[in-house]
């Protein structure tokens, strides 16, 4: 992994060691590599370095003011799914031309505050959605340029909780309703359909579901535009997986690059992407600390300080995440299986099963790979924990660039009611 290493027999983040992170700024804490960044960005750069596409990083994956503008620099816009992921974007300074707002339940509030920033594009779900934009949009005076979302019915082959462009799914505009979608969006004021978007899923290794969910819009926006609906502008959604486990394919980006150009690359639209995890899953990882080991009758448990509320994917969707320790094991350790599992009282809070381990003894460091993606994003305060730390490093220096909050910070939003009080 670019920016994650071992250097004298120590895990390091660019120049940075891992323990001196855990030293200085505790555990839990997600560390990201500006390394790992650049490197997940470059893979698209360089994959459709002859195509006009922008890549708009979907903010839902690490939405991070850091991360954001480590993003940003490099030339990202952002794909934001709420109002205050679009604040974010524009806070971290992605021009409000590249921000394209996706999400089957965006409020009038969100759709007011969207269209006064000017962003680049509104991908609209559903019909009653198209209605209250419009009505939005005439009370503002301004003209909403927007993108319809199909749901292609493509089955994205990979897990079913993130699988979404299935016609049962809740995403989109049913292709088969799409005509009848253009011609309302057509028909009402303040409205401007120039765009169409498509999203069948996340965490997909394979290019071929692309391919043919791709390749069925491309027939579509042909239709559509013989109807006389000025499309210019195609937003295929994100999606491209990261390995996780060691047999993990990784993607092929020139394949998917191809797969692009040769299914819509004739249609004269621009081109726009929204990926997410590919771009900062492997540039983070999970540092937790080793509280107890515990020597079952069945099992060895370690039993770590970072928690479900930390990092939900394994307990959510049975993800595998690599577990190191941040000392490099012995070459003649002796490896054992483990469960590796959080302090919360639940029996999902397990981190991985019967895991091949070397020697772990409480207070050592361990450290989940590939975490930089829905890991933070989706960490939580359960049990009173504290929300998780997060570091970023960039050569030799690292920040901290969300602080855990303290007890006091925590309480700060909650209040008693004056009938409860003494
Ligand atoms: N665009 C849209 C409309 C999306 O719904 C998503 C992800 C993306 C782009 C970015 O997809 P990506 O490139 O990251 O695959 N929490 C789950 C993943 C949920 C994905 C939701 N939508 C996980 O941890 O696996």
């Amino acid at each position: 992994v670019p920016g994650f290493h071992y250097t004298d027999g120590a895990l390091h983040a660019e120049g940075v060691a891992l323990s001196a992170i855990a030293a200085s700024v505790g555990t839990p804490t997600y560390v990201y590599t500006t390394e790992g960044l650049a490197a997940a960005w470059r893979a698209y750069a360089d994959a459709f370095a002859g195509q006009d596409v922008t890549i708009c990083y979907a903010l839902k994956a690490n939405s991070n003011l850091a991360i954001i503008r480590t993003l940003a620099q490099l030339g990202a816009g952002g794909d934001v799914v709420s109002v205050g992921e679009m604040r974010r974007a524009l806070a971290a300074s992605i021009p409000a031309n590249k921000i394209v707002f996706s999400g089957v339940g965006k409020t009038r509030d969100e759709l007011v505050a969207a269209l006064q920033a000017g962003i680049h594009q509104i991908n609209v779900e559903s019909l009653p959605e198209l209605e209250m934009l419009s009505s939005v949009a005439v009370d503002l005076g301004v003209t909403a340029a927007i993108a319809i979302r199909i749901n292609p019915d493509v089955d994205a082959e990979t897990h079913g909780k993130i699988a979404t462009g299935r016609k049962e799914d809740k995403f989109g505009i049913d292709f088969a309703h799409a005509g009848e979608a253009y011609a309302r969006a057509m028909a009402l004021p303040g409205i401007n359909p120039v765009g169409i978007a498509v999203h069948i899923g996340s965490q997909l290794l394979k290019t071929t579901p692309f391919r043919k969910a791709f390749g069925k819009l491309a027939g579509l926006v042909r239709e559509l535009k013989a109807q006389g609906v000025p499309l210019s502008r195609i937003d295929l959604g994100g999606g491209l997986g990261v390995p996780y486990k060691p047999e993990d394919q990784a993607p092929d980006y020139p394949a998917y690059a191809k797969a692009i150009a040769e299914t819509v690359g004739d249609l004269g639209c621009h081109v726009t992407l929204e990926p997410g995890r590919s771009l900062v899953a492997a540039a983070g990882l999970l540092l937790t600390r080793t509280i107890f080991v515990k020597e079952g009758l069945h099992r060895r448990f370690l039993i770590v300080d970072a928690a479900m509320n930390d990092l939900v994917r394994p307990a959510m969707y049975e993800a595998w995440h690599t577990v190191i320790p941040v000392a490099q094991p012995a070459a003649d350790a002796i490896w054992a299986d483990a469960d590796i599992v959080g302090p919360i009282c639940e029996t999902g809070d397990t981190f991985a099963r019967l895991r091949p381990m070397p020697p772990v003894a409480p207070g050592d460091l361990l450290a989940f790979l590939t975490a930089g993606a829905y890991g933070a994003a989706m960490s939580s305060t359960y049990n009173s924990r504290p929300l998780v730390a997060e570091v970023l490093v960039s050569g030799t220096a690292f920040q901290v660039v969300r602080r855990r909050p303290s007890f006091e910070d925590s309480l700060a939003l909650e209040t008693v009611p004056d009938w409860l009080e003494p």
